[in-house]
């Protein structure tokens, strides 16, 4: 048989089944009201299963390594290669000059647009706080997109591992460097939700 046989074989069955739906469908709801008549609904006579299209490569979500675990690893010296972006703009040595930044000698742990007498903008004054290595590696990673008026033009640095380097070093110069932050020993590790229990008790 070639294919337009099939096609009308598959046109029939389908006119049918739809039929016998319909059928089934008038009749389950004429017969509705008298319950225990023993009438079998009629089942319906097929499904079609759509098979689903494969959207292709599935989508991997990268778990990123956490800032602790790139820290215990990082490299200073390396760190240092990665501050040659920054020279043009920061002195990080205890001269403590500023320049058309501030002068970063001491910057992790100290408050955020903390030097005296630099002109910072508004934007970055409003981030507050001091200087974290969460905190220093947002903005490394993106000094726009914590504060929006920024006045550094730099596009960020966009390697995790580079920019734990680069803290590293940061951290290096300084005459109270922060401790490095603890790693957690497992880093999937899931809090137990919070109880619920006593939510549903006060009924
Ligand atoms: C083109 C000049 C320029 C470059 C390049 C630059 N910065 Fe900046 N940086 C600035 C300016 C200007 C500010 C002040 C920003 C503000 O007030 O919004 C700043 C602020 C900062 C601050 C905040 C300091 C504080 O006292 O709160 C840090 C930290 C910093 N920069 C680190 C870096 C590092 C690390 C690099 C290299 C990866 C770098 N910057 C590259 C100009 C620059």
């Amino acid at each position: 048989m070639d294919s337009f046989e099939w096609n009308k074989i598959f046109a029939g069955v389908i006119g049918t089944a739809l039929l016998i739906m319909v059928i089934s469908t008038v009749s389950s709801s004429l017969f509705h009201e008298g319950e225990g008549h023993g009438e079998g609904h009629a089942k319906p006579a097929f499904t079609i299963e759509v098979a689903s299209e494969d959207t292709g490569a599935a989508e991997v979500e990268e778990k990123a390594v956490p800032l602790a675990v790139l820290l215990a690893s990082a490299d200073p010296a390396k760190g240092e290669r990665q501050f040659a972006k920054c020279k043009s703009c920061h002195t990080a040595d205890a001269g403590k000059k500023d320049g058309t930044g501030p002068h970063l000698y001491g910057v992790l742990g100290r408050a955020v647009a903390g030097v005296e007498g630099f002109g910072y903008s508004d934007d970055l004054h409003a981030v507050g706080g001091d200087w974290t290595w969460e905190k220093m590696d947002h903005w490394l990673d993106s000094p726009k997109a914590m504060a929006k008026g920024t006045k550094m033009a730099f596009a960020g640095l966009k390697k995790a591992d580079q920019r734990a380097d680069l803290l590293a070093y940061l951290n290096s110069m300084s005459d109270n460097p922060l401790p490095l932050p603890e790693v957690a020993d497992e880093p999937a590790a899931e809090e137990a939700a919070p109880a619920e229990a006593e939510e549903h008790s006060g009924r």
